[in-house]
C-alpha cells in the first residue's frame, strides 16, 4: 500500500513524543505553538468556539484542546490504515497547531498505525484504549503498558465505563493501570462518569469523586499534571444523546475543583478534561466554549472520517 506524504505540518523531523501536552488553550495568554506541529501561530487571539463565550473564564496554561477519537473494536489494521489517511488529508497543519488530536484503534491495529503516522509524519498522537496492571506474565491475551509504549503510543484510556461494566474492572484495577502507563512514560486518560441512576439519584460527584479519590491517591506530584481525566457519563455513551455543555461543565468543573482539593489549585489547572458521549460535529463548539472542558473523547463519531475532522476543527463549526 503506498503512503501519502501530504501532510507535514511544520515538517517536523520524526514521530515519537511530538505531539505535546505541554500548551495551552489556543487564545490564551501565553499560548505557544504546538509541539507536534512547530509552526507558530501565537498570534491568534481566540478561537471563534472561544469568542462565542461573552466572558471566558480565564484560562490556565498547558491545557492545549485534546481530541480523541476512541474507536473501540471497530476497523481492522487495513481499514484503520484508510481512515488514518483519510484523515491526514481532511486536517491541515493549522489544526495541529490549534488542537491535539490522538486515536486509539484495537490493539492489533497499532502496528500499522505508528508506522503510517512515522512515516507520513503525521502528527497524530497514538493511543491505547486499555493495557494491563503488570509488566508482563502469565496473562494470557492482555496487553502490557511496556508493550503499547514501545508502539510510540502516547496516551492509554483507563478505566472506560465499558471496560468496568462489562469486565468487571473495579478503582483498585483502574488506579493499578494508570500505574503502569506512567511507569512507561505515557499519559493516562482516566474516564469517569456516573450511570442514570445515580443521575436522577443526584450522586453524581459523590461517584465521580470516589472514582478520582480511590484512582489517584498517592499519585507521585511529578505525574499529577499530564494527567488527562474524561468526563464520560454512561447514558451518554453511545445512546445519540450528548450531556448539555452546561451540564457537562458542571461536572468538569467539579471535577477540577476536586484535583484541586487533591493537589492544590494551581496544579489542578494544569489537567486537561474532556468530555465523551455522544460528541458530534453538531454541538461540539458549544461543549469546548465551556471554560473547564479542555477536550473530548469520541467514540462513534471518530471512526467517521468527515464527522471526527470536523469535531477537531470545531473552531469552524457553528
Ligand atoms: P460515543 O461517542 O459513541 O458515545 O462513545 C463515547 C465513548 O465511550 C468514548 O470513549
Amino acid at each position: 500500500m503506498r503512503l501519502s506524504r501530504k501532510k507535514q505540518p511544520g515538517g517536523q523531523a520524526g514521530w515519537a513524543g511530538q505531539a505535546g501536552s505541554q500548551s495551552s488553550k489556543p487564545g490564551q495568554a501565553g499560548s505557544r505553538a504546538s509541539q507536534s506541529g512547530g509552526a507558530t501561530q501565537s498570534g491568534q487571539s481566540t478561537s471563534p468556539a472561544q469568542s462565542a463565550q461573552s466572558s471566558p473564564a480565564p484560562q490556565p496554561e498547558g491545557r492545549k484542546p485534546l481530541i480523541s477519537g476512541n474507536w473501540k473494536m471497530n476497523l481492522n489494521h487495513l481499514q484503520a490504515i484508510q481512515l488514518i489517511q483519510q484523515l491526514a488529508y481532511a486536517l491541515e497543519p493549522d489544526d495541529y497547531t490549534q488542537v491535539e488530536v490522538s486515536i486509539h484503534p484495537p490493539f492489533t491495529d497499532l502496528r500499522a498505525a505508528q508506522t503510517l503516522l512515522d512515516v507520513d509524519r503525521i502528527p497524530i498522537a497514538l493511543g491505547a484504549q486499555d493495557c494491563h496492571q503488570e509488566d508482563s506474565g502469565a496473562f494470557t491475551g492482555e496487553v502490557s503498558a511496556g508493550m503499547l509504549a514501545a508502539l510510540d503510543v502516547k496516551y492509554v484510556i483507563v478505566g472506560h465505563s465499558e471496560r468496568r461494566q462489562l469486565f468487571g474492572e473495579t478503582d483498585e484495577v483502574v488506579a493499578a493501570k494508570l500505574k503502569a502507563v506512567l511507569r512507561h512514560q505515557m499519559v493516562p486518560i482516566l474516564a469517569v462518569g456516573e450511570t442514570m441512576s445515580e443521575r436522577l439519584e443526584g450522586t453524581t460527584q459523590d461517584k465521580v469523586a470516589s472514582q478520582l479519590a480511590s484512582v489517584l491517591k498517592g499519585l507521585p506530584r511529578d505525574q499529577r499534571e499530564s494527567l488527562v481525566v474524561a468526563y464520560e457519563p454512561i447514558w451518554a455513551i453511545g445512546t445519540g444523546r450528548s450531556a448539555t455543555p452546561q451540564d457537562a461543565e458542571e461536572v468538569c468543573a467539579f471535577i477540577r475543583a476536586q484535583l484541586g482539593q487533591m493537589w492544590g489549585e494551581a496544579t489542578a489547572n494544569q489537567v486537561r478534561i474532556q468530555y465523551g458521549g455522544s460528541v458530534k460535529p453538531i454541538g461540539i463548539a458549544d461543549l469546548m466554549a465551556q471554560p473547564n472542558i479542555d477536550g473530548a473523547l469520541v467514540g462513534g463519531a471518530s471512526i467517521e472520517a468527515a464527522d471526527f475532522a470536523r469535531i477537531v476543527r470545531y473552531r469552524f463549526e457553528g
